[in-house]
């Protein structure tokens, strides 16, 4: 009888699936491209037996890639994972464009979810988490507790048992420089981590859905996550002492109005003291915690430098350099770091003071500058020259 050749493509695939269950015992085995969960499962699964298949087998010596490679051209290799076993097989005979019919991996049938859950997590685990802004352990605790914490599966489900509102307001205030945005990245990549919704809103997106009336689409999320409004001033500003009403009325309505659907928590962060926030927005069910990013203290002025590369430390006077730095915001001790660098790859010097002279000559010519372009002045505002430091890139 003659076959097509996807006859005898989809027998060759069925004879691999019907190998798999003889050799290693699976029942009812499903087939599985693991794609980008390939390298992460591979990593943290054990290696088993290699096995023929139809009595071929082909090792392959890949020294590169031990760990995670199979170790084999044609044949198969079992593996388990947490207790799960499942197989890799891979017989590509032909020249077939695709091959995936003969090279995936099976796992049974009764196994199939909780391997993939296994994989999620391990895909997880292996991407580096963003690092945490440095701040007193007290708050970072906080921020976690009520943003990711919050929406973890049994957290919100017990929340939404017991009448509990899936939905939360976090606002993060304080002068410029202080580690808002960055703690807002690292929350956003724990986020992504879970494969959660999240969405950052700048002002500008925020401009553009209020010329077009679609201020709500901002807040809707389909699944749980959590929603970034950076730099919201112009939104949280006191009606009283601003006049632009309509817009916090707006704001304010969609807020309320969202629709949640799982969980969602809202994150803004201004650069506005709380005095000036409306009032509207601090009453409860709108807005349940609010951080103050201050500038550092000693200790952590010092948690910050203690980050820096050991070469930059060995050559620093640390106490001398957590002193010198008093009244600065994070981002202008790490303004520092940045002239350290710099003139170290000019002068082959590691040399503080020259930093702290440099950064004053610079902090000096943009005060005047900025104070007869926008009247800012205040020198509390710790408004210091920001290179490339992430102000205005959305993250
Ligand atoms: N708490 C912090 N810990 C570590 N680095 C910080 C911290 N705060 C600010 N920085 C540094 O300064 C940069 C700017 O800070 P950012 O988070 O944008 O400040 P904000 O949003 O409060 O104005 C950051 O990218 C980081 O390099
Ligand atoms: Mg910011």
């Amino acid at each position: 009888m003659n076959q097509t050749q996807l006859q005898q493509y989809a027998a060759d695939h069925r004879r691999l699936l019907a190998l798999i269950t003889e050799q290693t015992g699976l029942v009812d085995p499903v087939a599985i491209d693991l794609d980008e969960f390939y390298l992460p499962l591979m990593k943290h699964a054990r290696k088993g037996r290699l096995l023929p298949v139809e009595g071929v087998l082909v090792r392959d010596w890949d020294p590169d890639n031990r760990r995670t490679s199979p170790g084999f051209q044609l044949g198969m290799r079992l593996y388990t994972i947490e207790g799960i076993r499942f197989v890799r097989v891979r017989f590509g005979h032909s020249d077939h464009p695709n091959i995936w019919g003969l090279d995936f991996t099976a796992v049974s049938r009764a196994d199939y979810r909780r391997l993939y859950r296994i994989a999620m997590r391990c895909r997880r685990d292996d991407e580096p988490a963003a690092v945490p802004p440095v701040l007193p352990r007290e708050q970072l605790d906080l921020l976690w507790k009520n943003t990711i914490g919050y929406l973890e599966g049994s957290n919100l489900d017990r929340i939404k048992a017991y009448g509990g509102r899936a939905k939360r307001g976090v606002l993060l205030t304080g002068s410029p420089g202080n580690g808002k945005t960055m703690a807002c990245r690292w929350i956003w990549e724990a986020c992504r981590q879970r494969r959660w919704e999240y969405r950052l809103v700048t002002p500008d997106n925020y401009r553009q859905a209020r010329a077009h009336d679609t201020i709500e689409e901002l807040f809707g999320v389909d699944r749980r996550g959590i929603v970034f409004f950076d730099d919201m001033d112009l939104a949280l500003r006191d009606r009283e002492k601003v006049h632009e009403t309509e817009d916090q009325a707006v704001f304010l309505s969609a807020l309320d109005g969202i629709n949640v659907h799982e969980g969602v928590v809202f994150v803004f962060t201004t650069n506005c003291s709380l005095e000036l926030i409306d009032r509207a927005f601090k009453r409860p069910g709108r807005l349940d915690l609010v951080l103050h990013f201050k500038v550092p203290e000693a200790p952590l002025r010092r948690q910050l430098i203690e980050r820096w590369h050991e070469d930059i430390r060995r050559h620093l006077d640390v106490d001398r350099a957590v002193e010198s730095t008093e009244g600065y915001s994070f981002a202008e001790v790490e303004e520092l770091k940045n002239l350290l660098v710099m003139n170290y790859m000019d002068s082959n010097q590691w040399d503080w003071e020259w930093a702290i002279k440099q950064f004053a000559i610079n902090r000096q010519e943009l005060s005047t500058r900025s104070t007869r372009q926008v009247g800012f002045s205040s020198p509390g505002l710790g408004l210091g020259i920001r290179h490339g430091n992430g102000e205005d890139i959305p993250f």
